[in-house]
């Protein structure tokens, strides 16, 4: 049902709906009669997000942070910059930040700083996708949906310049199209 730009499904539709189920029962539990905000990072935790909070039983507001650590392209710059703030304060409040996929840790290393410094009760991250093998920082998150090899992924949210995000599974990006042989599979 995909192109050539797509190597294969990593994590089908059926998969990430179980896993997304299991994460809000973890989380309902965990926070049992606690408000709770939860943070989207945008662009590409948006799907995620939106299904997760749907999993979630209790008393929860949601919000949104803009990072980014990459240009257009597969690898990071290294710098982040901050793009679109919280729109309400964090203090002495609950929040789980939740991340599409950790990849060098950089993004959600300085993330976390920054939202640590406006004192919130507590700060969880709960990010889709974890590769653990790609850290540069050392960073670990709190709720992990699936642990992934060293292959670049699209789908779900996740993007190949700024494409691929409505993709309803998790797939790996044929390494054509990022070697710029675009001809080949395009
Ligand atoms: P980090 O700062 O290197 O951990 O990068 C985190 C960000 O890089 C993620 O929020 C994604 O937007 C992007 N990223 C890293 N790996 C992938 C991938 O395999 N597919 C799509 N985006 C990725």
């Amino acid at each position: 049902m995909y192109g050539k730009e797509i190597k294969k499904i990593l994590v089908t539709r059926e998969q990430i709906a179980k896993r997304v189920k299991e994460l809000g029962e973890q989380i309902t539990r965990d926070y049992a009669g606690e408000p709770l905000t939860l943070v989207c990072t945008l662009r590409g935790a948006t799907l995620f997000f939106a299904d997760l909070v749907r999993e979630i039983r209790g008393d929860v507001e949601i919000d949104f942070i803009a990072c980014s650590s990459y240009g257009a392209g597969t690898t990071s710059s290294g710098e982040v910059k901050m793009i679109k703030d919280l729109s309400s304060p964090i203090a002495g409040k609950n929040i789980i930040v939740v991340e599409d996929i950790i990849d060098t840790g950089t993004t959600l290393y300085y993330l976390k700083k920054l939202l640590e410094a406006r004192n919130p009760k507590s700060l969880k991250v709960c990010s889709f996708l974890d590769k653990p093998s790609r850290r540069k920082v050392e960073f670990k998150g709190d709720y992990i949906g699936f642990e992934i090899e060293n292959e670049y992924v699209v789908g779900y949210g996740l993007d190949y310049d700024q494409k691929m995000r409505n993709l309803p599974d998790v797939c790996v990006l044929a390494p054509e199209v990022y070697m710029g042989d675009l001809n080949k599979v395009l």
